[in-house]
């Protein structure tokens, strides 16, 4: 068994931001049934219902639901009719099961951020939309997934034919504020990494190499220079791990997990569990002596975390810490899931020390799907 951890930081970049994001818009699921990938989200994730399109609001070959909490939108959609979005959306469906299509970022100038990532070497996969109120175009990214540049005026619809939802309030004890980081596994991490630094001019700041010894992975994390984006890349480092799992059983490259970040983790993971949201299994051996000299001092009720089985890693050197979980995955395919995750002091990692926790809690579930 050997697991091995090293963190370094690059130095900034000369071209900071090059393409003007100014953070994640959206995420966009294609799903099988939009309402009941809604009412999952509202119901189980606190979200609120905030936008709704088909073709009587005016776009073609979709019905879509925007559900949101703080400054998180989720897009499902599922396809509606015949037509080139609709086949395309089945298509999706048929590779990959319910998934991740879109990463979206909120740009200063999607004019420029589509020429610009062009001319850095992207692929444009959607033209400029362009409308008085929104202006958008997308380019390829890993797998069949891609990433949209949407520049919006304040105040103004999600996008054209996306009428605001009445009603829903998101004022349950399930507190998100945004996505702290979505990450991507792929077959080899190192021209995604390299596609992050060429095209978005993200530094590469993390590394791990994880080996359980039944299963192993190799990371690299990607970030914004403000730090305010932050995409972990995961490739296999053997036959049976987890990402290959992933990659054979979603059929390619795409997101595997999106870390939404609470202020109060204790009592959003207690609510999403009343509401019947399922977590990884964490055994009661993880809270023992080992937990302590690891972990050190922490705000939390150690008792509380444990009941609840909430996980917590402490940064190497300056003092902060983060506490996390992660939900079983929740599509029918074992691909997709959630992480709910609150960052205390200075932290900034992502887990590292917890990835055996994590690794063990994946492969009991493996063993019982019969993968390993
Ligand atoms: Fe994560």
């Amino acid at each position: 068994m050997r697991t091995t951890f090293f963190a370094k930081e690059a130095a900034p970049k000369a071209a900071a931001n090059p393409l003007g994001l100014k953070g994640i818009d959206h995420i966009e699921f294609i799903v099988d049934d939009a309402d009941q990938w809604r009412d999952f989200f509202v119901n189980q994730y606190g979200m609120a219902g905030r936008f709704y399109a088909d073709e009587n609001s005016g776009v073609r070959g979709r019905r879509a639901h925007v559900v949101g909490q703080g400054r998180i939108n989720f897009l499902v959609a599922e396809p509606q009719g015949r037509g080139p979005e609709a086949d395309f959306m089945r298509w999706h469906l048929d590779q990959h099961g319910c998934g991740v299509r879109d990463v979206a970022f909120r740009v200063r100038d999607a004019r420029h951020a589509l020429a610009e990532a062009a001319r850095r070497g992207a692929s444009v996969v959607r033209a400029l939309d362009e409308h008085d109120q929104f202006i958008g175009g997308s380019i390829a990214a890993y797998g069949d997934t891609i990433h949209t540049f949407i520049e919006r005026k304040p105040h103004t619809e999600f996008a054209p034919g996306y009428q605001p939802v009445a009603g829903g309030l998101d004022e349950g004890d399930i507190n998100f504020a945004m996505i702290d980081h979505v990450v991507a596994n792929v077959e080899h991490m190192e021209p995604w990494v390299k596609y992050y630094e060429d095209i978005f001019g993200f530094d590469l700041f993390m590394h791990f190499d994880i080996n359980t010894g039944r299963s192993a992975l190799m990371s690299k994390v990607v970030s914004s220079t403000d730090g305010w984006v932050k995409m972990p890349i995961n490739e296999p480092s053997s036959a049976n791990s987890q990402i290959q799992e992933y990659l054979d059983k979603y059929n390619g490259p795409g997101v595997q997990h999106i870390a939404l970040l609470t202020p109060d983790i204790v009592t959003t993971i207690a609510e999403m569990r009343r509401m019947g949201q399922e977590f990884l299994d964490v055994p009661d051996t993880y809270y023992d002596a080992e937990f302590d000299a690891r972990v050190g001092a922490i705000e939390e009720d150690k008792e509380t975390l444990k009941q609840l089985k909430i996980l917590v890693d402490r940064d190497e050197g300056d003092g902060g810490y983060l506490l996390q979980l992660f939900t079983k995955c929740v599509f029918a395919r074992p691909t997709l899931f959630f992480e709910v995750i609150q960052r205390r002091g200075r932290a900034r990692g992502f887990g590292e020390g917890n990835f055996r926790a994590l690794f063990e809690a994946i492969e009991r579930e493996q063993e019982r799907r019969g993968s390993l």
